[in-house]
């Protein structure tokens, strides 16, 4: 196996420090601190891919998922082998949480295995935040949130602001200032929603929250958001549209989809509403056809699509989160 050592972080990256064990959120973060870890996955993702890196040589990473994922155990398993590390993987179903094993108990098993970092997710919010303060778990490894309920998901949250700098040519600052973004749909089940919130608009972006009263109160203006109702009129304003899923297994009574799809779904009318340069996001999984059609989710027929870079996008950036965590990054 290749042990190549991936490019050092830039020396503009090592003036300001991340001080942080853990990784639970964005909301409350700096924008130095946010910016100093997009730095740090830029130059991840700019080290050839295939080769290994020995940063997190001699560590060992815990995947303890209690719900469903795709994108974010994969990307994180790659992550952490990327840099060197073991990856062990635990899921929900099939450990002794069946058992009736809590939370806090197995954190504490699998820290006292000698892991150095436990990237957890959970239908509680709060989860990974609860197992941090923990002194015999949180208090011996990193903890870093990988979605916690509808709290956050902070690796999503810098995975899209790195896309969108990437799109809009931002990588030299990460500076979004001037850019005004929508978020469509369920958000106030969505804690990528809040991630996204946390990190664009401490980079400079301004955020719309769009969608009926159910997935858009007028309470999330509390977050330095705009709140608005009608998508077809917000659309030419935007440099962007996060879309979101309507989170079927969070909420307790939606309008029918049919109903949904007639005001927010994001399809190829919609999408001829939008400025010529404006791009789609959409953190995945998608309900195909509800809250968005394969026309403008397909990158070949919807050339705004960054769905896809997202994805991508997402190795690097954890990549950057799990070796600032651990220390291994230059400060
Ligand atoms: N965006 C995201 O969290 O996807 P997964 O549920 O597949 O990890």
């Amino acid at each position: 196996m290749s042990s190549a050592t991936t490019r050092p972080p830039p020396a503009h990256q090592r003036s300001r420090a991340w001080a942080h064990r853990h990784l639970t959120g964005l909301q409350g973060l700096g924008a130095e601190e946010i910016r100093f870890l997009l730095r740090a996955a830029r130059a991840m993702a700019e080290a050839r891919p295939a080769e290994r890196s020995d940063l997190l040589h001699g560590r060992a990473i815990a995947n303890l998922f209690f719900e469903d994922s795709t994108r974010t155990r994969l990307s994180f398993s790659l992550a952490a082998k990327r840099l060197g590390a073991e990856v062990v993987d635990l899921a929900g179903a099939g450990s002794s949480v069946s058992k009736g094993e809590t939370l806090l108990d197995t954190a504490r098993t699998v820290a006292a295995m000698g892991v150095q970092a436990l990237v957890i997710r959970h239908n509680a919010s709060g989860a990974a935040e609860a197992v941090a303060r923990d002194e015999q778990s949180g208090g011996r490894v990193s903890v870093l949130n990988a979605g916690d309920g509808r709290h956050e998901h902070p690796s999503q949250g810098l995975l899209d602001a790195l896309t969108l700098a990437e799109a809009f040519d931002r990588l030299e600052t990460f500076d979004l200032t001037g850019l005004r973004f929508a978020i469509v749909g369920d958000i106030v089940h969505s804690r990528v929603a809040r991630s996204d919130i946390a990190a664009l608009t401490a980079l400079g972006a301004s955020i719309v929250c769009v969608g009926p009263p159910t997935f858009a109160p007028d309470s999330l203006r509390a977050l330095g958001v705009e709140v608005e109702r009608d998508l077809d009129a917000v659309l030419p304003e935007v440099d962007g549209v996060q879309s979101l899923r309507i989170q079927f297994e969070r909420a307790a009574s939606v309008s029918t989809p049919r109903d949904y799809a007639a005001g927010y779904q994001l399809n190829a009318e919609r999408a001829g509403r939008m400025r010529p340069h404006a791009v789609v996001l959409h953190p995945g999984p998608f309900n195909r056809g509800i809250e968005i059609t394969g026309e403008i989710a397909d990158r070949e027929q919807g050339p705004r699509s960054l769905i896809l870079r997202q994805v991508a996008n997402g190795v690097p950036v954890r990549m950057a989160c799990l070796a600032a965590c651990l220390g291994a990054l230059p400060t």
